[in-house]
């Protein structure tokens, strides 16, 4: 089957490669109809996020149709439409039955504290393939994988294999409630998500803070006041929009590839903070491997949580979804002492949300479609993937078409 392959830091490919089979009796095998690529995935091409193994098939987001289940898979049978979680939980341990399901003891065979069970990961998080691929073994099926309503299309089922799960659990972390006032840091398709969770979630103003102009107009149109960062300093601009009391709640969905601003009166303070940053990204990336201005690291990996906490109401929450490898050590624990600040991050517990989600999408309130700028057959995968690493204008999120998303006879 065709598949595209991790071959090294900066070295992706589209392959062919063995098919899956059922290795587990709760596994199943989906042929893979949608996928997509992710912000996770530039982490680990750039070599900021190590740890992936050669040979690995990337990817974790994905719709499909069930082609063969194991024996402990009751709930489907082949020819269901499903959604692919991209966070994995057994459902049967202590965590998964909390809905810790991003901290599932037992579904990752590296061990219960190796890390989250995911797809095309580094291989801490377990050794299972990814979802840009033509089929994939999903484990623990009964728990990860969601039948999906003929009412519910590819294209709006897509973004709740990852993103607007960890967007509504970065609005969960971030302890988002009515009236609050919450700035989102980073306007990708998670902060996209963050923002519309937040108002899901009761906030009264939501700020959206990014430094391309379009991915800013997309968080205008969910209702954002949005600041852009190459053109404002965004602590004083907040500070401003808020009586001078800061945020009561702030997310993080930039991570570790966090940009300094290039132009405006932020960009002084960020180029007296180069040698700083750059240290930093020598730390915790010593491995990059950039070609023409491709997979090239953000320069200030902590810059948009230093933000983030500077302003922060005092007792405020920050919420971080944003990845950032266990080689970072370098946040602000001072300044968020100083202010009693309440700091939570995490993998989304997405086999605990997606029913809702899907609920929302379902009864007309939510559409995710609208997230989705390109739909590529995977055979154009890898440029897909350099537009998207570019953050080329209009490339907010790449819905990969992999198989035609016809229903098993
Ligand atoms: N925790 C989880 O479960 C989970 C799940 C999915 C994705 N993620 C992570 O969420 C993050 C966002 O994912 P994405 O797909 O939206 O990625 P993305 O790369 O498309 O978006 C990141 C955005 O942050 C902006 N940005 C960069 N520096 C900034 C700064 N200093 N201030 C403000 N904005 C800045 C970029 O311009 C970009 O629009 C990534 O780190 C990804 O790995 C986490
Ligand atoms: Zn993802
Ligand atoms: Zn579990």
């Amino acid at each position: 089957m065709k598949a595209i392959v991790f071959h090294g830091v900066g070295d992706i490919r589209l392959d062919t490669v063995p098919e899956p089979r059922i290795e587990q009796p709760s596994d199943a095998v989906v042929r893979i109809t949608t996928a997509a690529i992710c912000g996770t995935d530039l982490h680990f091409i750039r070599g900021t996020v190590p740890g992936m193994q050669p040979g690995k098939i990337l990817g974790h987001e994905g719709v499909g149709v069930v082609e063969e289940v194991g024996r402990d898979v009751r709930n489907l049978r082949p020819g269901h439409r499903v959604l692919v979680s991209a966070v994995l939980g057994c459902g049967a341990c202590a965590y998964c039955r909390r809905g810790y399901f991003a901290q599932c003891d037992t579904i990752n065979p590296y061990g219960s504290r190796s890390g989250t069970g995911s797809f095309g990961s580094p291989e801490a998080q377990g050794p299972f393939h990814g979802l840009q691929a033509e089929f994939a073994r999903i484990p623990a099926a009964h728990t990860n994988l969601f039948q999906l309503p003929d009412s519910i299309s590819d294209a709006q089922a897509i973004p709740l294999s990852d993103i607007y799960p960890t967007g509504y659990f970065a609005a969960v972390i971030a302890g988002v409630s009515d009236g609050n006032v919450v700035a989102v840091w980073g306007c990708g398709p998670v902060g996209q998500f963050a923002v519309l969770s937040a108002f899901q979630r009761g906030a009264g103003r939501v700020i959206a803070i990014d430094g391309h102009a379009d991915r800013l107009e997309r968080a205008r149109m969910l209702g954002a006041e949005v600041v852009n960062v190459n053109e404002t300093d965004p602590v004083e601009a907040i500070m401003e929009l808020t009586l001078g009391i800061g945020v009561d709640c702030a997310i993080d969905a930039v991570g570790v590839d966090a940009e300094s601003p290039k132009s405006g009166p932020a960009a002084d303070a960020a180029r007296q903070a180069d040698d700083r940053h750059r240290a930093e990204l020598r730390e915790i990336a010593p491995q990059t491997n950039q070609q023409d201005g491709r997979w090239k690291p953000g320069d200030a990996p902590s810059q948009a949580h230093a933000w983030a906490i500077e302003s922060l109401a005092k007792v405020g929450t920050l919420g971080v979804v944003g990845v950032y490898p266990a080689t970072d050590r370098f946040f602000p624990i001072g300044t968020a002492l100083s202010r009693n600040l309440t700091v939570r991050t995490g993998n989304g517990n997405h086999p605990r949300y997606i029913p809702r989600l899907l609920s929302m999408v379902e009864s007309g309130l939510v559409d995710p479609e609208t997230m989705l700028t390109q739909h590529e057959p995977l055979d154009d995968a890898l440029a897909a993937y350099r537009e998207f690493d570019l953050r080329s204008p209009g490339w907010l999120k790449v819905a990969l078409q992999v198989s035609p998303a016809l229903q098993r006879a």
